[in-house]
């Protein structure tokens, strides 16, 4: 997937360009030789920045571990979580232990390795933290209180994701704008409406730089963390495999989608925008809104007897109270947001993905993934 996210960032730069292939290699290089001259807030010498990422092993982390190194380097980016890594993990570059609950570990880590910028994935999602209440304060909110003082102390660039679980019941669902009512009524969205203002607060008293996405639900063939959206992720692996699946939404349930390239591209692109540029430290970002059945509908071309029942349970009522489509327009006029996936590409991307890195794998067949 790694080489699906570099691939598809350098085919971006030739078709944007159209030049010959000669100006075209010139163009690709003098944009990685900028990106690695990235410069340092603050460091008097142009240097790539030293990225610290925290819950690093959930479903956005590896990928966005990834994609940053291909545009830093390996050693400049430490993936981090307090799970055990796979061989494939370490294989691919630096992995630590690092507890967000943990404070003077954290402040360790950040003063041996000479951290820059800090992405902090770590948390529990909306079904989990419904579940364990008590942890998802300990982690959504103590962890949250740890790694912003900790980015204040040390002058770092802080990355912190929000969602559209951050609004609730109050909120207009269709579109939600950028900045509007949120009373959410989950302990995740209301730890993540917590990490906005808190982090708005630093920025504002102290000049944190503080960063922060609204994502949608995040489309990957890896395994989701437990979230209300996780059924757009479930579904390719049952579907392919079984030609079924039990939906725990109900059809028409509309809620914002984005793809995990166009997720991590986001991430990067608001990373290293200008803080001039900014007009604001929390911007909603989207790619497409669609339904179980609509997503069943596009699914059904490659699985054409697909067979899929809707039981909804308890996640029902969180996806209802839910932005059903997005409004991302800050994000596209202030640093030029621009999703490339709508549902088609997305629903053919993902076949082949898990087909080929999931069940063609189980089944020892060899694969090679030309996306
Ligand atoms: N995946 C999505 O669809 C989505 C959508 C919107 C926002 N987000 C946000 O993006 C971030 C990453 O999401 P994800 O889907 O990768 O989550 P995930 O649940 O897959 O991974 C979270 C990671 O946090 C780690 N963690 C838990 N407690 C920790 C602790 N005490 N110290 C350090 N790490 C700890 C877990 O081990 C896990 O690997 C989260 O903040 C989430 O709210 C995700």
């Amino acid at each position: 997937m790694w080489r699906k996210c570099f691939t598809s960032l350098a085919g971006q730069a030739r078709t944007s360009l159209s030049l010959s292939p000669i100006c075209v290699q010139n163009s690709v290089l003098t944009q990685l030789l900028k990106r690695r001259l990235h410069q340092v807030p603050g460091s008097p010498t142009a240097r790539p920045p030293k990225i610290l990422i925290t819950g690093g092993l959930g479903q956005l982390g590896i990928e966005c571990a990834k994609l940053m190194r291909s545009q830093y380097g390996n050693d400049n980016v430490i993936l981090s979580d307090i799970i055990k890594p796979s061989q494939e993990v370490l294989d691919n570059g630096p992995y630590i232990f690092a507890d967000i609950l943990d404070f003077k570990g954290l402040q360790k880590i950040v003063v041996n390795h000479r951290i820059d910028w800090l992405i902090h994935f770590s948390a529990l999602l909306s079904a989990v933290g419904e579940q364990n209440v008590p942890l998802a304060v300990r982690v959504n909110i103590e962890g949250v209180h740890n790694v912003i003082e900790l980015a204040k102390q040390y002058k770092l660039r802080i990355f912190v994701p929000s969602t559209i679980g951050a609004f609730g019941p109050d909120s207009p669902r269709n579109p939600t704008p950028n900045v509007t009512i949120q009373r959410p009524r989950t302990i995740y969205g209301v730890s993540k409406v917590h990490a906005e203002l808190i982090g708005e607060y630093y920025y504002h008293k102290f000049g944190l730089d503080f960063r922060c996405l609204r994502f949608p639900g995040v489309i990957s063939s890896d395994p989701p963390g437990g979230g209300t959206t996780d059924y757009a992720v479930a579904i390719f692996h049952e579907a392919l495999r079984s030609g079924k699946y039990t939906c725990y939404l109900r059809p028409d349930t509309r809620l914002p989608m984005m793809y995990i390239e166009d997720c991590l591209r986001a991430l990067l692109e608001f990373m290293r925008a200008p803080s001039e540029q900014l007009k604001r430290r929390v911007y909603n970002v989207t790619a497409m809104s669609f339904t179980p059945e609509e997503l069943v509908d596009k699914l059904s071309k490659y699985v054409p007897n697909l067979h899929v029942t809707y039981k909804p349970d308890s996640r029902q009522s969180i996806a209802d109270s839910w932005p059903q489509v997005f409004d991302d327009s800050d994000a596209r006029s202030d640093w030029h947001w621009q999703h490339k996936y709508d549902l088609t590409n997305l629903v053919d991307f993902m076949v082949k993905d898990v087909q080929e890195n999931y069940i063609n794998v189980e089944n020892g067949e060899r694969h090679t993934l030309k996306i």
